[in-house]
């Protein structure tokens, strides 16, 4: 994980619109084109309606005309682990392979990376339709 990665979501997270749960993420991916794309979790009034940060940045990394993720970084704060949530694993599947790193952050430090192999095992892809 390069620096580079971890200052963007440091102010991903900081523009997070989270006034219901009060709890910000900010998440960058790696496009395999070498670019960086961050996002934050948006939150809505009408609560399920809200969007993770992972979400939001693999929204920018598709605008941007990329379609494989190399790395993912996710920052939150709080004493416990923040790993991305069910949906945005499956999310994440979508474009990346079981080998890429996932760096679960504080905004302080990296505190684990693990890789997406680890975080949903036997998933089911894009090449289960091919
Ligand atoms: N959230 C994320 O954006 N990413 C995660 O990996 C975990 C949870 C958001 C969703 C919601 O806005 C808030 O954190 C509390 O669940």
């Amino acid at each position: 994980m390069d620096k580079a990665m971890f200052e963007l979501a440091r102010g991903a997270m900081a523009k997070a619109h989270a006034p219901y749960s009060r709890f910000r993420v900010g998440a960058v991916v790696k496009g395999a084109n070498g670019r960086l794309y961050a996002g934050c979790n948006v939150e809505n009034a009408a609560y399920p309606e809200g969007c993770c940060a992972e979400t939001s940045a693999i929204a920018a990394m598709v605008m941007d005309g990329e379609s494989k993720i190399v790395e993912v970084l996710v920052m939150g704060g709080g004493e416990g682990l923040v790993t991305p949530c069910g949906g945005c694993r499956q999310r994440i599947r979508e474009f990346a392979t079981d080998d890429a790193p996932i760096h679960i952050c504080s905004p302080d430090e990296l505190r684990r990376t693990v890789t997406l192999g680890e975080l949903l095992p036997l998933s089911f892809g894009p090449e289960n339709l091919a």
